[in-house]
Formats: structure tokens, C-alpha cells, sequence
């Protein structure tokens, strides 16, 4: 089972599939975390590209081009391999991202954001949580954090369409994509995930 996260900055997503992870693999089920941008060597490498705040003449369509070069990449490596072993793959965010980021709020298309992630749409998650959080409350939990990425610093604006673009995928994928309170306690939103995925298992 493949399952992936997805939100906007200060969710806690991070945090709720370490917990989600241990839990499952409590259950006695074989479970790998693994993230992107990123995910495998070659795959972090890009990551640092990416989120480089340096890199601030990184184009729409370059973004676009190396976040999916970077899942390819942790597709085969990490992805892949996991499924056919019969593991349980949690995702810290996947194809959902790139549609939300650079298919909405770069304003790319959701269509050509499709194309160049051709390869990942052959490995579309099961299940997708989606927390929901209005951007200004995530950006004000993540005000102190030391490392702010080339993402991070982008204006509460630009957070606001991607919320938007999310809401457009929820409608766009009702049956893949659940919907997460993030005004929630990340314990009660650890309860739903495991029951849903319980449900399942
Ligand atoms: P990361 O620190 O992993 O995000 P977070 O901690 O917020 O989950 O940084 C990844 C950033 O890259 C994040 O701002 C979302 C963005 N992103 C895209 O724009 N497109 C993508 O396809 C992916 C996977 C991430």
C-alpha cells in the first residue's frame, strides 16, 4: 500500500508519519518512510537544488522539471522496490505537491504538471492524506524554525493558492484524497489516519 501526505508549511506531517510508522510497524506490518523532494541519494541531491534559497532564479518550468526528476528517481530506487517487497510506503508529500505548487500556484497547469510527472502517474498512491490548514496559522508555527527553505520564504500569497490548488485536487480525486483538519491536535489527527488505515489493512 502506497500512502502519501500532503499539506502546506507547519502542518505537522513530518511528525505524524513518524508516529504513524512506528505505530503500523507495531502491528507487526513492514512500513519504510521516506520523503520528497528527496528520498534517495541522488534524490536529495536535487532536493538541495531545489529548496536552495540561493537558487532564487530557479524558473517555474525548472522547478517543475526537478521535482519530477527527482521523484523518477526515488520511484525506481525507493518506491518500487518497497511496493514489490510488500511494504507499506508512507510519503512525506508526492505527485499532489507538484500539482498544488507548480500546477496552481505557479500557475503551470494541473495538464502539464500531469505530462512531465508521466512516470509517477504510473505509481499513483492508494491513499492520500491531505491536511487542511489555513496558511498564515502554518507559517506562523514555523516563524522560529532556523533553516527556511526557498519554498518557506514565498509570501503568504503564494500559500494561499496553493490551499487552493489542494481544495481543486480534493474535488478532482474524491476517493484518493482524504481531508485532515490541521486546526486538530496532531494526536487526534494520528487517531483518524490509523483508523482509516486500519479500515484498510
Ligand atoms: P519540505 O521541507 O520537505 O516541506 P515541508 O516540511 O513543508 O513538508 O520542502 C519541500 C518544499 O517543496 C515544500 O515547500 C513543498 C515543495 N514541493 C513542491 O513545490 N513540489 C513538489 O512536487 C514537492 C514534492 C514539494
Amino acid at each position: 500500500m502506497f500512502i502519501t501526505f500532503e499539506g502546506g508549511e507547519g502542518t505537522g506531517k513530518t511528525t505524524i508519519i513518524k508516529t504513524i510508522s512506528r505505530r503500523i510497524e507495531e502491528l507487526g506490518h513492514k512500513v519504510i518512510t521516506t520523503r520528497e523532494p528527496g528520498g534517495s541519494i541522488v534524490a536529495e541531491q536535487i532536493r538541495n537544488v531545489i529548496l536552495d534559497p540561493n537558487n532564487d532564479s530557479i524558473k517555474a518550468h525548472t522547478e517543475a522539471l526537478l521535482y519530477a526528476a527527482s521523484r523518477a528517481q526515488h520511484i525506481d530506487e525507493v518506491i518500487k522496490p518497497a511496493l514489490e517487497d510488500e511494504r507499506i510506503v508512507l510519503c512525506d508529500r508526492y505527485l499532489d505537491s507538484s500539482l498544488a505548487y507548480q500546477g496552481y500556484a505557479r500557475g503551470l497547469g494541473y495538464d502539464y504538471v500531469l505530462k512531465v510527472n508521466d512516470y509517477a502517474t504510473k505509481f499513483l498512491p492508494d491513499l492520500t492524506f491531505y491536511i487542511d490548514l489555513d496558511p498564515q496559522i502554518g507559517l506562523d508555527r514555523i516563524v522560529n524554525r532556523v533553516q527556511k527553505d526557498r519554498l518557506d520564504l514565498e509570501e503568504v500569497s503564494f500559500h494561499q493558492l496553493v490551499r487552493k490548488g489542494y481544495l481543486d485536487l480534493v474535488n478532482m480525486y474524491p476517493k484518493r484524497i482524504i481531508v485532515l483538519d490541521g486546526t486538530q491536535t496532531i494526536e487526534e489527527i494520528i487517531t483518524i489516519v490509523l483508523n482509516k488505515i486500519s479500515e484498510i489493512l
